[in-house]
């Protein structure tokens, strides 16, 4: 990234009246959302957590849930983890709540409970990267960060007729320091979800509501006619296909065996029905592999049903089969016996609690 690139970006474009336009449209128009009640950091933090990858209707419940059970700082740090992803249960991504749990207890330890309004000390906090640092600095703290998501990306590509890949770091980068160069200097917050709102309500990504746009004079693509070509954004890697076989297995006094997933990795400390990958066990070799890992012998029954769950980075492809305990003693650790009616003291990740609803 090159100053001189942001500098013929910004060549004719009116700052002023861009900044104006942009900021007066966010204060009449602005949803009444849960987290625009106040500038309170913590909230703040939340939102923008919950808010990555997350569609807003999906998170307002979510969000007034969890403040409602961790209302403080405190309250989030003393939690237990299992507790945590229990409220963060079906939103997935889950790595953002462990890592925010774990950034609250060093706001704690570190910071006396207040989070930080300096950019390298909230930068170094675990799951707050550059897009959270300066949402959490503008909007709770007023100060002229730019907090450049996926939808900030979509609108200044449009904007400042940006045709370079968006998916590319050098991009955000550039994108960043434009930000820098435009962004109203006593009015960061609403500068910011103004641009976060109008890539949600009017620069959308497919149809953008371009008769509408309170920026419209602003924009180059409209200008050209490139609204709909612009951004341009390298495809996703398809995701791979993983096949599983899940067991639902109940002893004779009906509970049900459920584990605790290990700590790394995808889903880390959630609980699900055994699965093992079909390339580990097919389906002859299941009662054996069973045995083997778990010193549990089973008797297999019926399919009880399939299930397909899209991923970021993989597709599960899950056969559900039923089985009942014959004999022998469990020796996998953190896994348990336990009955259908306390299965929702433990966070599940959304397939297996698709599992549960055909119990
Ligand atoms: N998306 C990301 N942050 C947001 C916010 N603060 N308000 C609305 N949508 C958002």
């Amino acid at each position: 990234m090159n100053l001189e690139t942001v500098t013929l970006l910004l060549k004719n474009f009116n700052i002023q009246a861009f900044q104006h336009d942009l900021v007066r449209w966010f204060d009449e128009e602005k949803r009444d959302l849960p987290w625009r009640q106040n500038k309170d950091p913590y909230r703040v933090w939340i939102s923008e957590i919950m808010l990555q990858q997350t569609k807003v209707d999906t998170v307002i419940p979510y969000f007034e849930r969890f403040i409602e059970k961790f209302p403080t700082l405190d309250r989030l740090a003393a939690a237990d983890e299992q507790e945590v992803l229990k409220a963060w249960e079906g939103l997935g991504y889950y790595s953002r709540a462990r890592n925010l749990q774990h950034a609250v207890r060093e706001v704690v330890s570190t910071y006396n409970s207040k989070v930080p309004n300096n950019p390298e000390q909230l930068g170094t906090l675990k799951g707050v990267g550059p897009y959270t640092k300066g949402a959490i600095l503008s909007i709770a703290y007023g100060l002229p960060e730019p907090a450049v998501d996926g939808n900030v990306m979509r609108v200044l590509a449009r904007i400042l007729h940006i045709e370079e890949d968006i998916s590319k770091q050098s991009v955000r980068r550039l994108v960043e320091e434009c930000v820098k160069q435009i962004i109203s200097e006593g009015k960061a917050s609403e500068f910011n979800q103004g641009l976060m709102e109008l890539g949600a309500l009017i620069c959308t990504p497919k149809a953008p509501s371009c008769m509408h746009c309170p920026v419209q004079a602003h924009c180059r693509a409209y200008e050209a006619g490139t609204e709909k070509t612009l951004p341009i954004k390298a495809k996703a890697k398809k995701q791979k296909s993983l096949d599983y076989f899940s067991l639902v297995i109940k002893d004779n006094q009906d509970n049900y065996l459920i584990e605790k997933r290990p700590s790394e990795g995808l889903l880390a400390n959630m609980w699900q029905f055994p699965m093992v990958s079909k390339s580990d066990a097919n389906a002859t070799k299941l009662t054996e592999w069973f045995l083997e890992n778990y010193g549990i012998k089973l008797v297999l029954k019926d399919t009880l049903t399939e299930i397909k769950h899209v991923f970021s980075h993989v597709i599960w492809h899950i056969d559900v089969l039923e089985a009942e305990v014959l004999d022998g003693e469990l020796k996998k650790e953190l896994a348990t016996f336990v009955p259908q009616a306390t299965f929702a003291e433990y966070p599940f990740p959304v397939p297996h609690l698709k599992i549960q609803s055909y119990l």
